[in-house]
Parts: C-alpha cells; structure tokens; sequence
C-alpha cells in the first residue's frame, strides 16, 4: 500500500480503490506540494478528520462536495459539517471500536487536544482523535495534534502499527522528544513519520532530531513522499 505524506498533518492513503485523506489542509498550507485540482483528479474515497482546527480541515467542505466522498469524524464534528456547510455524504462516529468501510476500517480513539467547534452563530463540542486505519492487512495510526498520553501504550499492546504518524511541532503538540517516548516505549510501531513541524510559527522542529532520537532512521522524514508499506 502507497502511503503519501503531504505536508502538516495531511496523509493520503492509496487503495486500489481509491485515496483515504487525513485531515486534508491544501489552500493556504504553506509548505504543500499538491494543489486542489491535482487532489480533486483523484479518486477520493473518504476525507477522515481528527479535529476541526483550521489547519486540519481547511479544504474538506469543497473535497466532500466535488469528490461526493465521505466524510468521517466524531458525531458532533459530522453534526456540525452537516448543519453549517449542508454535507449530506457523511458518517458520524465516536471513540470507540473500528467501523468497515468495505475495504478498510476506521477506529477512532481519543487525543489530547483542544474540543471547540465553532462559527459566528453556533458552537459545537467535541473529543478530538487519533484516527487508526486497517486496510490491506496493515494498520496505520495518524495521531492528529496530540500531547504525550500514556493511553499510546495501549497501541502497541492491541494495535499494533507498522506505521505511525506523529506530531513534533512544539507549543500546540509533543514535541520531538515526547514524541520519541511515544514511539519507542509506548506505541512501538514499525516505521514513524514526524508531522506537524515547520509549518507555522508556533509549529516548528527540526525532524532530524527527532530521527537520529528515535531507533529507526526514516528516509522520508523531512521531505514530502511516499511510503510503502
Ligand atoms: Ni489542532
Ligand atoms: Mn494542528
């Protein structure tokens, strides 16, 4: 299975069937290499979403309404995409067990992170997550903006990835060395790939600190590409 990292939190996950997108962020992402058009000329199944901060949502109304895929998220989150931007593709779930998609499962559990949804005229709450994927006989965990939380153990005991994606990004997240006692007591997977650095700010690491840190050295870690796994 071809894994893409497209910058931030943004990871695109190509089936034979078609591309799961996490927590796609493409206009006004300033470190992205794919544009909008390029994204929409794929075959998009599925936009999954960790959290509703702008950095993490940005493009998912205009994806879900031109690619008609769906869109999964916590309820409130689904609530409030269907209320607010009229997303009628969508399926809400919560923390909890995986749900099958016909081709891959989604399992959503919970991050440490911030809850509030909002616009000008109504305010949503909601538990921000870590999304785990399981398709084609592997799993994949997107940890989506985190602090370091014990429950990471859990993934290793249970989960089992071979590939994790881990924020690095100081201020709103871990940071590199938090995030490698996430990867090398706790979750254990079998390649990491740091994101959320570099792109703001307040958003800043350098992911060569966190590879020489961590057991593994990954090759893609500071650049934009594609992972098999
Ligand atoms: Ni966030
Ligand atoms: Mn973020």
């Amino acid at each position: 299975m071809k894994i893409i990292y497209h910058s931030h939190s943004f990871v695109e996950i190509e089936l034979e069937s078609g591309s799961i997108l996490i927590d796609p962020y493409i206009t006004w992402n300033p470190t992205i290499k794919i544009n909008l058009e390029e994204m929409l000329n794929k075959k998009i199944l599925s936009v999954v979403l960790t959290h509703w901060h702008s950095d993490h949502v940005w493009d998912t109304e205009e994806i879900c309404k031109k690619a008609n895929c769906l869109l999964i998220s916590t309820f409130e989150l689904s609530n409030y995409f269907w209320v607010e931007k009229w997303i009628q593709n969508r399926h809400p779930m919560h923390i909890g067990w995986e749900f099958d998609f016909w081709g891959y499962k989604i399992k959503l559990t919970s991050a440490t992170h911030g809850w509030w949804v909002w616009n000008l005229k109504s305010w949503y709450t909601t538990i921000p997550a870590w999304v785990i994927v399981r398709a084609e006989w592997k799993n994949i965990y997107h940890a989506g903006d985190t602090g370091l939380t014990y429950d990471m153990k859990l993934l290793w005991d249970y989960d089992s990835i071979d590939l994790a994606f881990l924020p690095i990004g100081w201020n709103f997240t871990m940071w590199i060395d938090d995030a490698v006692i996430a990867a090398k007591d706790f979750i254990k997977p079998k390649k990491v790939v740091p994101i959320h650095y570099n792109t703001f700010l307040m958003v800043k690491a350098n992911p060569k600190e966190f590879v020489e840190k961590v057991w593994e050295v990954w090759k893609f870690v500071e650049f934009w590409g594609s992972i098999v796994i």
